[in-house]
């Protein structure tokens, strides 16, 4: 990116993960307008960079977010309501459109506090993996508004709806282990290994065709909103696309691998990227 980032950090080690850090950490990584503009400014960044092949966003100073900055957020701008939407339409964005729909694999890595507006992005990205004594809350009734933008929405359609109501109405918090048993999170670790099996999630995630995977994160997100004879079509439809334009051509080259070569099992690992079809596979 060619402009500078105060509120938002990117590091990359050349392994292909972008680790994308809310940096405000005085201030607990509460999102401020500026914040957002960078986040929503960055991502848009790496989603075409080629060295990108799996985002993680995470907090820096030990907490993923504070949720929305009460002060910058809210209050500056409740006598400027241009000010206030573009700061609601940029925040949104980032944290739902963008990550919901995103191209490449996306973890969230949580530790700390994740609290409020942080919800969005926690619960728009692919995966989560979470330090076991992480703190979660949904503190918005404890201030008096609601669990807003599309927060109650998006935590409603994650967990049942007895987790969602309860956490919604009281505010309480909870930890890493709470967020894996309702369903917020997939991974909850000791802290001290929440970097090694954030990696490894993402190791993982690169070996896989990245064509495929963006297909299937499409799908499972899509279908759920359809009946099945809207599922059947479109999922027929999606597949037949990712044969045509696959440029791994995953397909024969994961059968030829399999059945001609008998290099792999699908079962346990996916077939070797970066490999040219047999002449076999091609008949
Ligand atoms: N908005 C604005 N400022 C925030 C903030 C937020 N959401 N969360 C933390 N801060 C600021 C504090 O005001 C404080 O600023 P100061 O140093 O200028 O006084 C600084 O960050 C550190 O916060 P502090 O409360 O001292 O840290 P803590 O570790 O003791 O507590 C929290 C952390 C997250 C428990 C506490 O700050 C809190 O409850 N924040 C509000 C979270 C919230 O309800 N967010 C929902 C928004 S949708």
């Amino acid at each position: 990116m060619s402009e500078a980032l105060k509120y938002v950090k990117v590091e990359k080690n050349n392994d292909g993960i972008a680790w994308v850090y809310m940096n405000r950490p005085e201030k607990r990584n509460a999102m401020s307008p500026a914040l957002h503009e960078e986040m929503d400014a960055t991502l848009a960044h790496l989603e075409t960079d080629p060295d990108t092949k799996v985002v993680v966003i995470t907090g820096a100073g030990g907490n993923f977010s504070a949720g929305q900055d009460l002060k910058e957020f809210f209050r500056a701008n409740e006598g400027n309501p241009a000010a206030r939407k573009r700061a609601q339409q940029t925040a949104n964005r980032w944290r739902w459109e963008r990550l919901y729909n995103y191209d490449k694999p996306t973890i969230a890595m949580i530790q700390g506090y994740c609290v409020g507006g942080a919800f969005m992005q926690l619960l728009a990205v692919d995966f989560v993996v979470t330090a076991e004594d992480a703190t979660y809350s949904l503190s918005e009734v404890n201030w008096g508004i609601l669990p807003g933008a599309l927060v109650a929405k998006v935590v409603a359609d994650s967990v049942l709806p007895r987790h969602a109501l309860y956490y919604a109405c009281l505010g309480e918090p909870f930890d890493g282990n709470e967020a894996v048993r309702v369903g917020m999170a997939n991974i909850a670790v000791p802290k001290d290994k929440l970097v090694a099996e954030t990696e490894k999630l993402a190791q993982k995630l690169m070996l896989k065709s990245p064509a495929v995977l963006r297909a299937t994160k499409q799908a499972v997100r899509h279908v759920r909103n359809m009946d099945f004879g809207q599922a059947y079509d479109y999922l027929a439809a999606k597949g037949a696309e990712i044969k045509a334009n696959d440029p791994e051509q995953s397909y024969k080259t994961g059968l030829s691998q399999f059945i001609d070569n008998k290099s792999y099992k699908p079962v346990y690992g996916a077939f070797k990227l970066g490999t040219l079809l047999t002449d076999q596979s091609k008949k």
